[in-house]
C-alpha cells in the first residue's frame, strides 16, 4: 500500500473539516462587517456554538436563477443543523454582491453538506466558484470530495487579499461540463482579517524572500503540533480551527510531545496575538531523548497538496525547554531541499518561552505526479550541539494563488481514499499513543534524555501504584526453545554484561542495585517465581514502594544468559511503545544479572484464548481484535519505527502479553534482530523450535525479513480465531498445523465452521471475512505476497469497524452444516511431512515445511 497517498487522504479529510462552525468573536473590530451567511435559510438561527447567522437572501443577485432548499436527511455527524440543513441551490450562474472594507484582508469560508435537496442529488452537482476575478473553485464536486474523505460536510478556507473596490461578488457558476449540473452552498463566512502575511524566505534561494501581500491564499493544514485540536472559538479572535499533527507524521519515528509549564511571554511584538493562540505554543513535538537515534532520522510531516502551485509553510516556535542558543539547532528541510540550517530557536527570540514563527515557501510542481508536500526536522550535527533534537510547536500551510488568479485545483479521487484515510487513521492513533506513553519531557537543566526517563518511571509508578490486579499469571515470556540456539554464538567475555552495553542503552535505563532487587523479590523467595525460561527464573516483585515488576534473572551459570541480557537491555532500551513491554532498568552486580519489566497482570494472550487444547470463554471477540491490533501496532513499530528494522522472530501467543487494562505489549526480544547480523546456526535451531509459527520461505532460503514475522502474526491471528494452538499433534494429520488447516478453510469458504464457539454468535459475518482474509494474506508462502504489519494493522482496524458497524453486510450463512464440511475434510489433500533435503526446488520445500500441501499451491 502507498502509505503517503493514505497520508495525503487524511491530509485532505482534515483540511476540508478545517473549520467547524465559530463562535462569533466579539473582540473583533471588524465584526460589523462581517458576513455570516445560512444560505437559503428564512430567518435567522443559532448554532450549537451560539454564532448568529443570517439568511442569505438580500445579498444574492436575484437574476441568477436561484432556489432555496432544505436538506433531505440530517447527518448525526453534523455539529448543528445551522448552516448545514439549508441551502441555496444555483441552476445558472449567480453573484452574492457583499460591500467589504476597502483595506483589509478577507477570510472566506464556504460550508457545503452534500445531500439530497428537493430531489437534487448532489452527486450530480460540479460547480466552480470565484471571488472578484479570483478562482477558488473549479469543477467542483462536494459530493465526491465528501464521500472520498468520509465526511459529511466540507469546509473551505481562503484569505483574500483587501478589495480596493469595496465590492466583493462571489459568483457560483454550475459546471457546463454536465448536463443538469447545478451549484450549491449551505453557509458563507465572510470576515475582515488581520494582514498576518508579510513574506516568506524561498526555499533554495535563502536570501530571497516572496512578497506575500498581493497573494490570496487557501488554508490547506492548520496543525497545532505536539497539542490537541483547538476549536474555532478557543482560537486568538480569528476563528481559526486547530487539528492535531499525529495523522501527518510520517514513519513511526515520531518523537516526543510536551507541554510548557514555564509561562510564555506572549504575545511579542514579533508574535501578535493573532498570529495563534497561546495553546499552540505551550505544546510541541521535539524527536526524543536518544540522541543516537535522532541522529538518524527525520522529524517528519507528509503533506498531499495540490501540484502546479507555490506554498507557504509557516513554522511556529516556542522554546520552553532549554534556555541557551546552540543547545538545539536544526535543519529544517521542506520536499527534500534545505529551508534553514541550523534554525535555533532561542537565537530568534532571544529567550525561553517566547514565541515566534517563520515562514517559508516553496513551488510544488508536477514531476513524476509530486504533489507531495514533506517538512522535516534534523539536528545540525555538525555544530555538535549539546542537544541532537528538534522542536515545532504549530506548522501551518497556505495555498497562494497562481499566475492566473486560481487557487483552484482537481476533486480527490475517492474510493482509494476511504480505505487509505483509515489506514492512515489508524497508524496516526499509533503514533499519538505511543507519544502519549513516552510522555513529557520535563525539560530544563537536567537533561532531556535523563528528564524523560524519569518521567516515565514516574508515570509508571503511578501507574503501578493505581492498581494492577494482583495474579500468579505467567505474565512474562520466557525465553522458551526457539531460543537456546544463542547458546551457539560466541561470547566474547561474560563476568561484566554491562560493559557490552553501549553507554546509551546504559544511559536509557534505570540502574538498580542488587539488595533492591533482593529486596523487590524477597531475596528471589521461590514463591515469587512466575516463570522459567532459559534464561532463568522469572521472579514476580515490588520497587519503589508499591511498584509491580516482573523481574528476569540470570542463570549464573548460562553463558547464553550474557547475550541475551544484552541484546534485551539494548534492544528494549531504545525501544519505547504502548505496545511492547516496557524495560523499567537492569541490575548487574556481584554476578548476577537481572531486567526489570513493567509487569503484565493478565499474562499471555494464550491463556485467555485456551488452555490446553480446551478453549475458553473469557475474552470476547471484540476484546480479541483490539488485542490483535496492539500487537499488531507493536510489530509494525518494530518493523518500521526504529533506526533499523527489527525483527522479532519468534511472534506467538505467548510473547503477546496484557496489562492491566488488556492492552497488548509484544515482548521477548532477546533474540531480535536488526537484519544483517544474522547467522544460520541460528535459523536452523529456530525452525524446529517455533514450528507452527514458521515462516516457510525463512526456512527454504535461511533468510530472515520482516515478513517472517507477519507469517507468526498470521498465525497468531487464526489461533485468537480459533481458539487452539498453533500445533495439536492429537488432532488428525491435516489438523495438526493450524496454519496449513484454518488456510484449507478459508479457502474451501468453511472458516466459520472452525471458529471458537465462544465468539461464534458475536462475530459479525463482514468482520469475520475480513480477518480471516487478513490473515489468509499473512500465511502466503512468499514474503513478497505477504502484507507488512502496516497494511495488517489496518486490515484489523478495518475488521473491528466492520465489527462494529457491518454497514448492512449480509449474512454468511451458506457453506454451513456438516455436508459441506465432510465433504471438504475428504478433499482435503494430505502428504507426509518431507524430509529436509538440500532440494533446490522451491516448491518441494514448501511442501517439506508444510504438513498439508495446500491444493492450490498458493
Ligand atoms: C447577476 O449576475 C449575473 C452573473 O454574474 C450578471 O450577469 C447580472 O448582471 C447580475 N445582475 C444583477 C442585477 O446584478
Ligand atoms: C452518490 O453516489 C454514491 C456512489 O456513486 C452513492 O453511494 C451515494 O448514495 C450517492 N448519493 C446520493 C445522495 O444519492
Ligand atoms: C501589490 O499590488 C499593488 C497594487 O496592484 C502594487 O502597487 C504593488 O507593487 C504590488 N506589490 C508587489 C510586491 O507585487
Ligand atoms: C476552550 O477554552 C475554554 C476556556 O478557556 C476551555 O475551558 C476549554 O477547555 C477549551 N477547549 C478546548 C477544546 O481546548
Ligand atoms: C502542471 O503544469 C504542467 C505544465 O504547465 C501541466 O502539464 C500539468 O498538467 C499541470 N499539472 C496539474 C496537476 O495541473
Ligand atoms: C525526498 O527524498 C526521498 C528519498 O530520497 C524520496 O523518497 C522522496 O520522494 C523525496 N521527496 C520529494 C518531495 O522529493
Ligand atoms: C533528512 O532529510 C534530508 C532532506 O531530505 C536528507 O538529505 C537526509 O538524508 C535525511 N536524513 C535522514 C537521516 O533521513
Ligand atoms: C471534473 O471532476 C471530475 C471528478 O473529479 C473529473 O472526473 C472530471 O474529469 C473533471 N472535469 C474537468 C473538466 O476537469
Ligand atoms: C517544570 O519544568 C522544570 C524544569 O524546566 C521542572 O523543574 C519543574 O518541576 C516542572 N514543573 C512542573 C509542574 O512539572
Amino acid at each position: 500500500m502507498n502509505c503517503n497517498a493514505c497520508i495525503f487522504f487524511l491530509l485532505v479529510f482534515f483540511f476540508f473539516t478545517l473549520n467547524s462552525i465559530t463562535v462569533a468573536s466579539k473582540g473583533s473590530a471588524s465584526e460589523s462587517e462581517s458576513y455570516i451567511l445560512a444560505c437559503g435559510a428564512s430567518s435567522e438561527g443559532t448554532d450549537s456554538d451560539g454564532r448568529k447567522w443570517e439568511p442569505d437572501t438580500k445579498y444574492v443577485n436575484s437574476s441568477g436563477k436561484s432556489i432555496t432548499a432544505t436538506a433531505d436527511s440530517q447527518d448525526s455527524s453534523l455539529p448543528s443543523t445551522v448552516p448545514y440543513m439549508t441551502a441555496r441551490i444555483f441552476t445558472s450562474a449567480s453573484t452574492y454582491k457583499l460591500s467589504v472594507p476597502r483595506k483589509s484582508r478577507l477570510w472566506v469560508r464556504l460550508y457545503f453538506y452534500p445531500s439530497t435537496y428537493s430531489s437534487l442529488n448532489a452527486n450530480t452537482s460540479y460547480f466552480a466558484v470565484t471571488a472578484n476575478e479570483l478562482q477558488l473553485l473549479k469543477n467542483f464536486s462536494a459530493s465526491i470530495t465528501a464521500q472520498a474523505l468520509t465526511m459529511a460536510y466540507i469546509i473551505k478556507e481562503f484569505s483574500l487579499t483587501p478589495v480596493e473596490s469595496g465590492n466583493l461578488d462571489l459568483t457560483f457558476t454550475p459546471s457546463p461540463d454536465y448536463d443538469d449540473s447545478y451549484a450549491f452552498v449551505n453557509g458563507i463566512e465572510i470576515i475582515p482579517m488581520p494582514d498576518i502575511y508579510n513574506s516568506a524566505v524561498v526555499v533554495g534561494f535563502t536570501d530571497q524572500m516572496l512578497d506575500l501581500t498581493n497573494s490570496s491564499l487557501q488554508t490547506m493544514f492548520r496543525l497545532n503540533v505536539g497539542g490537541q485540536f483547538i476549536p474555532a472559538s478557543n482560537d486568538s479572535g480569528l476563528t481559526r480551527t486547530w487539528y492535531d499533527d499525529t495523522p501527518y507524521l510520517f514513519g513511526a519515528a515520531v518523537g516526543v510531545t510536551d507541554q510548557a509549564n514555564t509561562t510564555i511571554k506572549y504575545p511579542t511584538p514579533n508574535v501578535p496575538k493573532s498570529i495563534a493562540p497561546l495553546d499552540v505554543y505551550s505544546t510541541a513535538r521535539t524527536m526524543g531523548p536518544d540522541p543516537k537515534v535522532n541522529a538518524n532520522y527525520n522529524l517528519t510531516w507528509v503533506f498531499y497538496v495540490d501540484a502546479n502551485f507555490t506554498y507557504v509553510v509557516r513554522f511556529h516556535f516556542c522554546e520552553f525547554q532549554l534556555s541557551r542558543s546552540n543547545q538545539r539547532p536544526f535543519n529544517i528541510y521542506i520536499n527534500n531541499q534545505t529551508a534553514q540550517n541550523g534554525a535555533d530557536v532561542i537565537s530568534w527570540t532571544g529567550s525561553k518561552g517566547v514565541p515566534f514563527y517563520k515562514d517559508y515557501s516553496i513551488m510544488v510542481s508536477d514531476q513524476i505526479g509530486d504533489d507531495q508536500l514533506w517538512v522535516a526536522l534534523h539536528p545540525t550535527v555538525e555544530l555538535k550541539p549539546e542537544y541532537y533534537d528538534a522542536i515545532l510547536n504549530g506548522l501551518e500551510i497556505f495555498k497562494l494563488n497562481d499566475q492566473n488568479g486560481n487557487l483552484a485545483g482537481p476533486n480527490p479521487v475517492p474510493s482509494v481514499l476511504k480505505l487509505e484515510a483509515e489506514a492512515k487513521k489508524e497508524f496516526s492513533s499509533s503514533g499519538s499513543s505511543k507519544s502519549t506513553i513516552i510522555g513529557g519531557i520535563a525539560g530544563g537543566a537536567a537533561g532531556l534524555a535523563v528528564a524523560a526517563i524519569i518521567s516515565i518511571f514516574v508515570l509508571r509508578k503511578k501507574r503501578g501504584l493505581s492498581g494492577s490486579k494482583s495474579g500468579s499469571h505467567n505474565w512474562l515470556p520466557l525465553y522458551g526453545n526457539s531460543h537456546t540456539s544463542a547458546s551457539k554464538s560466541t561470547i566474547s567475555g561474560k563476568s561484566n554484561a554491562s560493559s557490552h552495553l553501549s553507554s546509551l542503552a546504559q544511559g536509557l535505563c534505570r540502574h538498580f542495585s542488587l539488595p533492591e532487587i533482593k529486596h523487590a523479590t524477597k531475596n528471589f523467595d521461590e514463591s515469587n517465581v512466575i516463570g522459567v525460561g532459559g534464561f532463568g527464573k522469572v521472579y514476580k516483585g515490588i520497587i519503589d514502594q508499591g511498584t509491580k515488576v516482573a523481574i528476569k534473572r540470570s542463570n549464573p551459570s548460562s553463558e547464553q544468559g550474557v547475550n541475551e541480557f544484552q541484546t534485551e537491555i539494548e534492544m528494549l532500551s531504545k525501544l519505547r511503545h504502548k505496545h511492547l513491554v516496557s524495560l523499567i532498568g537492569f541490575c548487574e552486580e556481584d554476578g548476577e544479572m537481572a531486567l526489570v519489566y513493567d509487569y503484565m497482570a493478565n499474562g499471555t494472550l494464550r491463556e485467555h484464548i485456551y488452555k490446553g487444547n480446551k478453549p475458553t470463554s473469557s475474552l470476547s471477540w471484540k476484546q480479541r481484535l483490539e488485542i490483535c491490533i496492539g500487537a499488531a501496532r507493536g510489530l509494525h513499530y518494530l518493523h518500521t519505527g526504529a533506526r533499523y528494522t527489527i525483527i522479532h522472530r519468534d511472534v506467538k501467543t505467548t510473547n503477546i502479553l496484557l496489562d492491566e487494562k488488556w492492552v497488548a505489549k509484544v515482548s521477548d526480544f532477546g533474540l531480535s534482530k536488526t537484519g544483517p547480523n544474522l547467522n544460520q546456526s541460528h535459523v536452523s535451531t529456530v525452525v524446529k523450535g517455533s514450528f507452527g509459527y514458521l515462516d516457510p520461505e525463512y526456512f527454504k532460503r535461511q533468510q530472515l525479513t520482516e515478513k517472517s514475522d507477519v507469517y507468526s502474526f498470521g498465525v497468531v491471528l487464526f489461533e485468537v480465531l480459533c481458539a487452539r494452538p498453533a500445533l495439536n499433534p492429537n488432532l488428525s494429520k491435516e489438523q495438526v498445523s493450524l496454519a496449513d488447516w484454518a488456510l484449507h478453510c478459508q479457502k474451501k469458504g468453511i472458516i466459520e465452521d472452525i471458529i471458537d464457539p465462544h465468539i461464534k454468535a458475536e462475530i459479525k459475518p463482514e468482520c469475520l471475512k475480513k480477518f480471516a482474509e487478513t490473515a489468509e494474506k499473512c500465511l502466503s508462502d512468499h514474503g513478497i505476497h505477504r502484507p507488512s504489519m502496516g497494511d495488517v494493522l489496518w486490515n484489523l482496524e478495518f475488521a473491528l469497524q466492520l465489527q462494529d458497524n457491518p454497514n448492512g453486510g449480509k449474512l454468511v450463512s451458506e457453506s454451513k452444516g456438516n455436508d459441506t464440511y465432510g465433504i471438504n475434510r475428504q478433499m482435503l489433500s494430505i502428504e507426509e511431512e518431507g524430509s529436509l533435503s538440500e532440494d533446490t526446488d522451491d516448491t518441494s520445500k514448501n511442501e517439506i515445511f508444510s504438513q498439508i500441501v495446500h491444493p492450490s499451491g498458493r
